[in-house]
């Protein structure tokens, strides 16, 4: 019942990165968030961030051989650049989940492609922290 929830480049500075397009929350308060989630619905999450592409790839085939019910995955700017990711997202049997805290359709043209997208299960994008609580909730609907 073990959902790897990873955060690519930059998300170490929730907070105070460009609050009116990310909001307030830092991430450490939406893992404080989620951790009371996952308890109510009988779930363990593990939060981790990295500002390395193969962190992320690692820990997708961690997510893979451990075989977590899902990964919720908002991999920042590597979103629109990876097909590391995008390649390590098919290697694995695991569900991902895309989450954006923005709505990235609606900003710069060079956010509207995501290497992400056809890969992942489903994608939640600009609620902001509740972005991923959607995402959370989600994944615990996968378990049958
Ligand atoms: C983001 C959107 C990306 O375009 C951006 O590079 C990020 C954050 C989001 O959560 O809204 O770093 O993934």
């Amino acid at each position: 019942n073990l959902i790897l929830v990873l955060n690519g480049p930059n998300l170490n500075l929730l907070g105070s990165r460009e609050p009116e397009i990310y909001g307030h929350d830092t991430l450490d308060s939406i893992a404080m968030m989620l951790e009371d989630q996952a308890a109510a619905l009988g779930l363990e999450i593990d939060l981790r961030q990295s500002n390395h592409e193969g962190h992320l790839v690692d820990w997708l085939h961690e997510a893979g051989s451990r075989q977590c019910l899902a990964v919720i995955l908002n991999a920042g700017a590597l979103t629109h650049s990876s097909i590391a990711l995008h390649d390590a997202i098919k290697a694995i049997p695991v569900p991902v989940i895309e989450v954006h805290l923005s709505n990235p359709h609606a900003r710069e043209r060079f956010r509207h492609r995501s290497f992400i997208s056809a890969v992942a299960r489903g994608t939640i994008s600009g609620f902001g922290a509740r972005s991923y609580a959607l995402a959370l909730d989600a994944a615990a609907q996968l378990r049958q």
